[in-house]
């Protein structure tokens, strides 16, 4: 078992750059990090960067989580390829588009595109957002799964992630102290479901509840409200190609393992918000009662 330390970044394909670079900008409030060969960097933290979008196909999201050894690398891909899984060892040209001096890439039992990282750079300069959004940095994603279960499994058996809380079959799996850095969504798509910035205060997350409505034209798709599971209170919204993108702040962080025990939560309304915001987000709704006549 590896331990990642923490997610890195996150890619993902769009058709075009310049609305994707608008969108980063001017609605999520990150701060331009380059733009070359097709890739357009974001920072929303202490890192170079945490979202690349990538010229092409929307479809197509990955993401990175840090390892701290060089040869934590050579441990992972044995392992996936012991599990089944081939392994993609990243040329000198993904590296650098990467900026980071080493990483694997494979997919995860569902598909999702993965890769893992070591000595990814940093900033040189602190943070400065491109509007005042309140981020603190990027903190999670979302992932589909088509088993939710024998995924579960892949993440903490071959990693050290555990399950902190389960709503219904999805788990919200920690790699560290924070409460999750990857929840499992069962749903029939790949990929990333959605990708989660911290903000630093409940007034950051109504200020852009505010803002993005009626100024900027976003549609909400959950929130305002707080989850019961991580006790985070959160905006959920839609950006380009339909991701899902969230602000929360207050997300529960758990300083002990030894007495944390995770809670199995009902797949329900109530279970992803304590307030009783309704998510018109699919893949947090139970599907409907089946209808009989
Ligand atoms: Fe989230």
């Amino acid at each position: 078992m590896i331990d990642l330390r923490r997610i890195r970044y996150v890619r993902v394909g769009t058709p075009d750059l310049g609305e994707a670079t608008d969108f980063a900008t001017k609605v999520l409030g990150l701060e331009p990090a380059g733009r070359e060969r097709g890739m357009a960097y974001f920072r929303s933290d202490e890192r170079d960067h945490t979202i690349c979008y990538v010229e092409g196909d929307p479809a197509r999201h990955s993401v990175a989580f840090e390892v701290s050894e060089s040869a934590d690398l050579q441990a992972i891909a044995a392992e996936i390829e012991r599990v089944g899984y081939p392994v993609h060892a990243g040329t000198a040209a993904e590296r650098e588009a990467r900026r980071v001096l080493d990483f694997i890439a494979f997919k995860d039992p569902t598909g999702n595109e993965i890769e893992i990282v070591w000595r990814a750079q940093y900033a040189t300069r602190r943070y400065f957002p491109s509007r005042d959004a309140g981020i603190t940095g990027f903190s999670h994603i979302g992932l589909h799964t088509n088993d939710a279960g024998r995924d579960e499994k892949f993440w903490t058996q071959v990693f050290n992630a555990r399950a902190s809380d389960w709503i219904g079959d999805a788990p919200l799996l920690r790699i560290n102290p924070v409460h999750h850095s990857i929840a499992l969504f069962p749903s029939s798509h790949v990929g990333v479901q959605h990708i989660n910035h911290q903000v630093e205060s409940i007034d950051d997350v109504m200020r852009s509840w505010y803002l993005l409505r009626e100024q900027r034209g976003i549609r909400i798709v959950f929130g305002p409200g707080r989850h019961l599971s991580s006790g985070a209170v959160f905006l959920y919204f839609e950006g380009l190609d339909k991701m899902v993108y969230e602000y929360s702040c207050g997300v529960r962080i758990i300083e002990d393992e030894a007495t944390y025990v995770p809670r199995q939560l009902p797949f329900t309304a109530e279970a992803f918000c304590m307030w009783g915001a309704k998510p018109d987000i699919v893949e947090f709704r139970a599907p409907d009662p089946l209808v009989t006549l």
